[in-house]
């Protein structure tokens, strides 16, 4: 099996926990949903355990995604792009990688400086490292929404260009991700 990205090809490591990160993002957002909808405070808490794990997931595989991404080939555009736009879309996923390890960071320092106990579901959690601080808290806090603000951006960005390269420019981007193999 193709463990690493070359030239010409995702492997399906990158394609796999691509969407692995994908769905994860997109559970942890239903999951909140379900938080700030929760009929009582039990439901709420174990929720939101859930939600930690995936969070801790998230930052796993992406640490993982993130080196791979800036230690192997990018594989080359599908068609012929402008290059400014594949120096763009480039940034933008490698940039959408660092912030799901950077994001995670956050919370966790948050909770930590708020001086509450990040908790996993049966009965495990997360060791607090940091000060109960609430200024440290605030800082994190800043940072985290002006860093979520920009990943929100850069995902828009990033879905936008999935969606233009397959519906408009019917190329084979979005097949490629999804584990077609892709002639160069
Ligand atoms: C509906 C959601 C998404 C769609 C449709 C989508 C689509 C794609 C496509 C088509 C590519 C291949 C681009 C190419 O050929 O160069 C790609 C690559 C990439 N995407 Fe996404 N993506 C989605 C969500 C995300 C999310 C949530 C993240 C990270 C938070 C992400 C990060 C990346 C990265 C880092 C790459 C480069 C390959 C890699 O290292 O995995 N994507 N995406």
């Amino acid at each position: 099996m193709q463990l690493r990205d070359n030239g010409l090809r995702f492997s399906p490591i990158t394609v796999a926990l691509h969407w692995v990160v994908a769905f994860s993002l997109l559970a942890i957002f239903g999951l909140q949903l379900l938080i700030d909808n929760a009929a009582s405070a039990a439901s709420q808490l174990e929720f939101g355990r859930l939600q930690n794990l995936l969070g801790l997931i998230l930052f796993l595989v992406s640490s993982y995604r993130f080196w791979a991404r800036i230690t192997s080939y990018h594989p080359l555009p599908v068609g012929t792009p402008n290059p400014i736009e594949v120096i763009i879309s480039r940034s933008v996923a490698v940039s959408l990688a660092l912030a799901m390890v950077l994001l995670p960071i956050a919370v966790w320092a948050s909770r930590c400086a708020a001086g509450q106990v990040v908790e996993l579901p049966g009965g495990w959690w997360i060791p607090s490292l940091l000060p109960v601080n609430e200024s440290l808290r605030h800082v994190v806090d800043v940072l985290f929404n002006i860093g979520a603000s920009a990943f929100l951006a850069g995902l828009a960005l990033h879905i936008f260009g999935a969606v233009k390269n397959h519906f408009l420019l019917k190329n084979n981007t979005l097949k490629r991700m999804l584990g077609k193999h892709v002639e160069l």
